[in-house]
């Protein structure tokens, strides 16, 4: 028997009385024929209770990684349950503050900061602004000069750590675009500048080292190696970044975010630091949350070969399997329960081979054309990196909730498609 691992649905999932999957009191069936297919649908009360438990692990602070998923109804509801919101660029800035957070609970990142990026943040007072090299150091200072206030910032520091995860999704280690390499002195020059220029405030450092990352190990490691530069400069502040894995398919099991709060806050006092730590999670709040629904155009067995299993998306909805060959597992919601005997290779509508989904995912062997069939742990990197690849408009995203649905992004139009053209 191979069925659906249950812990991989979001957490307020149920079976209904066909053996489809509910969510939140949602029939998916129903969802995907009154909401059309792709469709990514979300536990919102799971979504909440995951803001609420990293805020209450990391008193310090605890900023939702936009970048993992971000609408404007994710920010708002990130922020109503606490938490402060890490943004990367000045699209993701203006999403939160079109959904209404203030700019005070924004945190800004980015390796490569525009000075018209910084100047918006600054000029709305941002609350911390992450110095990733000396050329923002030099924006920041001109941009002070004009007049605008001087913000409260967190240097970025490389601590030389390879956690063990995809190489693309690295970033402690030495040769990375990211942040002041301790190893090569740059940590020392950047941190002795930000502390004497009048155009900064330096608050604390912060460390970043990687995403998809399974063992606390890591992150110990990177407070022990950055956590003393606190002390040393007498500096408040300790942002670990985000980063903590989550269990995508059978087999895989992560720390939650508590147990990765109490091994952060182990190590902080091992180094015996007093600082305000905090942390920027983005899959681990919202992986779990979300299930993607396709729909079965074409299924195509190759005798001896394979059994190609081709839905209405692919990769403009889930690039992280072609980006970083990334494992999913399949199920049909219509018999959520089911042994899923037969062995398939989900892929796209999309024009070329790589187009692909899922490797070999478990099916019931009774799939048919017209079947919903669904990837569950699509909610984090999968909306926010997908694309309009052969001009496939992006999916509609739903939040469900005590049996109600709400549509928080629109499906896209194909008058979507030619809003760009002049
Ligand atoms: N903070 C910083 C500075 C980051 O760069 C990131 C992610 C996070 C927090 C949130 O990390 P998380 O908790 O989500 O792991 N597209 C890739 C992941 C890229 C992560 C980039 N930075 C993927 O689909 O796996």
């Amino acid at each position: 028997m191979s069925v659906l691992p249950w812990s991989l649905l979001p957490d307020n999932s149920s079976v209904g009385p066909a053996g489809q999957l509910v969510v939140a009191g949602c029939d998916t069936l129903e969802l995907a024929s009154e909401f059309g297919t792709p469709l990514f649908v979300y536990d919102e009360d799971h979504l909440r209770a995951r803001c609420r438990e990293a805020v209450r692990a990391f008193p310090g602070g605890a900023q939702y990684a936009t970048k993992a998923f971000l609408c404007k109804a994710m920010a708002s509801l990130a922020y109503e349950e606490g938490m402060q919101l890490d943004v990367s660029t000045g699209g993701e800035y203006h999403v939160a503050r079109a959904a209404g957070v203030p700019a005070q609970h924004l945190v800004l990142h980015g390796n490569n900061k525009s000075e018209q990026e910084l100047a918006v943040a600054l000029r709305e007072r941002v609350g911390r602004v992450v110095v990733d090299s000396f050329d923002e150091l030099d924006r920041i200072e001109r941009l002070v000069a004009e007049g605008l206030p001087v913000p409260q910032v967190l240097i970025r520091l490389t601590p030389g750590i390879e956690a063990h995860t995809h190489e693309y999704v690295q970033t402690g280690q030495d040769d990375s675009k990211f942040g002041f390499g301790i190893h090569t002195g740059a940590a020392e020059e950047a941190i002795r500048r930000a502390a004497s220029s009048p155009a900064v405030a330096l608050v604390g450092v912060h460390v970043h080292i990687g995403s998809q990352i399974f063992e606390a190990d890591f992150f110990e490691r990177a407070v022990h190696i950055v956590g003393p530069w606190c002390r040393d400069h007498g500096l408040a502040e300790l942002s670990i970044g985000g980063g903590l894995g989550v269990a995508y398919v059978e087999g895989e099991d992560a720390p939650t975010i508590t147990e990765w709060a109490a091994a952060v806050h182990r190590a902080v006092d091992r180094v015996g630091l007093d600082v305000r730590v905090s942390a920027e999670p983005g899959r681990s709040i919202v992986a779990q949350a979300g299930v993607t629904l396709y729909t079965v155009g074409t299924i195509k067995p190759i005798p001896g070969i394979r059994t190609y299993v081709a839905v209405d998306g692919g990769m403009s909805d889930n690039p992280r399997p072609v980006l970083y060959d990334s494992g999913y597992e399949t199920f049909l919601p219509r018999a959520v329960l089911a042994d899923r005997s037969k062995v398939v290779t989900v892929v796209g509508k999309h024009c070329e081979s790589g187009d692909l989904l899922v490797r070999d995912g478990k099916v019931p062997a009774d799939l048919a054309v017209g079947d919903i069939l669904a990837t569950p742990v699509t909610g984090a990197y999968g909306h926010s990196m997908g694309s309009n690849y052969n001009k496939v408009p992006r999916p509609a995203v739903v939040f469900v909730r005590n049996g109600t649905a709400r549509l928080v992004v629109r499906r896209e139009t194909y008058e979507d498609l030619l809003r760009l053209d002049v």
